[in-house]
């Protein structure tokens, strides 16, 4: 008898096909967000689920289901899953890292250079019908050339940013808890500073952590002050890293020059503050979202999922202390 799983999202062909061929699976084909109460119905007779970071994977849940062996999610970021109450029912966690590094790394600089140079601005007084002449002083924006890119967190992510900057001749600087390797510093051109004096000196400020409780508003008020007047704030690692009412109250009052967000502090709901400002560009979580790497994201939770539910050690473990 094959293994039963859950998957609580449509997922590309290929990534179903692997699930398919290895285990009895459950689909959620309606493709909507399950309750928490649906999802616990859901898996209460499962050995594996799949799922989104939309999905909230608490103790609730977890303890919800006596025969739950993995849960894979579909995310490189795993705050969603509550991955001690995991480890303690000896649940294994995976992530998908590494696949998607080059597209959030482009993304992020889709960002920065939308905000500097005011393209979705630009794109709506184009559509609106209001280009009539061209103009020495239509739109100026930001230069990106040349300038100082803070990189907060110079993991896979952050060293791609940083690698995308050599072609802008940018300087940068990174901050980190702990340093990067002599030969990643020199690869890219990184100088180690202190998170103060990167929010002082840098024209782009780019962030890439996980959300943990130490990066929680990791961005406020007193983060926001340090930054030039001129600079611009990037966001595409998780919500809750920036303070979105500091943010906004930055922006509104042009303490900062622009933001650009892919993500928010309670996603999808958007800072009602944000709206209505023109100097940041927001983005529906889609950092990811190539058609490439979304398929590679979904066949390696396939493939951790499969793993897990038949004895193997999945690729992508993140509590691996539970196969002690
Ligand atoms: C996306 O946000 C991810 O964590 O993969």
């Amino acid at each position: 008898m094959k293994p039963k799983v859950f998957v609580s999202r449509m997922l590309p062909q290929s990534a179903l096909d692997i699930i398919k061929q290895n285990c009895d699976m459950e689909l959620n084909t309606a493709d909507v967000r399950l309750s928490k109460q649906e999802l616990i119905d859901k898996i209460r007779d499962k050995e594996g689920l799949l799922c989104l970071l939309t999905d909230t994977i608490d103790a609730e849940v977890l303890n919800s289901s006596p025969t739950l062996k993995i849960v894979a999610n579909v995310a490189v970021g795993y705050d969603n899953i509550d991955v001690k109450a995991a480890t303690q029912r000896k649940i294994m966690v995976t992530n998908t890292p590494g696949v998607l590094d080059n597209t959030t790394g482009d993304f992020t600089w889709a960002l920065l250079l939308a905000v500097a140079r005011r393209v979705v601005e630009a794109d709506k007084f184009t559509r609106a019908g209001l280009y009539k002449e061209w103009g020495l002083q239509l739109f100026l924006g930001a230069d990106v050339y040349g300038k100082t890119l803070g990189i907060i967190g110079l993991g896979r992510i952050g060293q791609v940013v940083a690698k995308r900057a050599q072609g802008f001749d940018m300087r940068i600087l990174y901050y980190d808890v702990v340093r990067a390797k002599p030969e990643i510093e020199e690869r890219y051109k990184a100088t180690f500073v202190d998170k103060d004096t990167l929010l002082r000196e840098s024209d782009f400020v780019t962030l890439h952590v996980p959300l943990l409780p130490e990066t929680t508003h990791f961005i406020s008020t007193r983060e926001l002050n340090l930054m030039k007047p001129t600079a611009f704030l990037i966001n595409a690692s998780r919500g809750p890293v920036v303070d979105e009412a500091a943010l906004v109250e930055a922006l509104r009052t042009r303490r900062i020059a622009g933001a650009a967000l892919d993500v928010y502090e309670k996603e999808p709901e958007i800072h009602p503050g944000l709206i209505p400002l023109d100097n940041v560009v927001l983005a529906p979580h889609i950092a990811s979202a190539s058609v490439e790497t979304r398929t590679k994201m979904a066949v390696m939770a396939a493939e951790n999922l499969v793993a897990g539910v038949t004895g193997k050690r999945p690729p992508n473990l993140v509590n691996p202390e539970v196969l002690q």
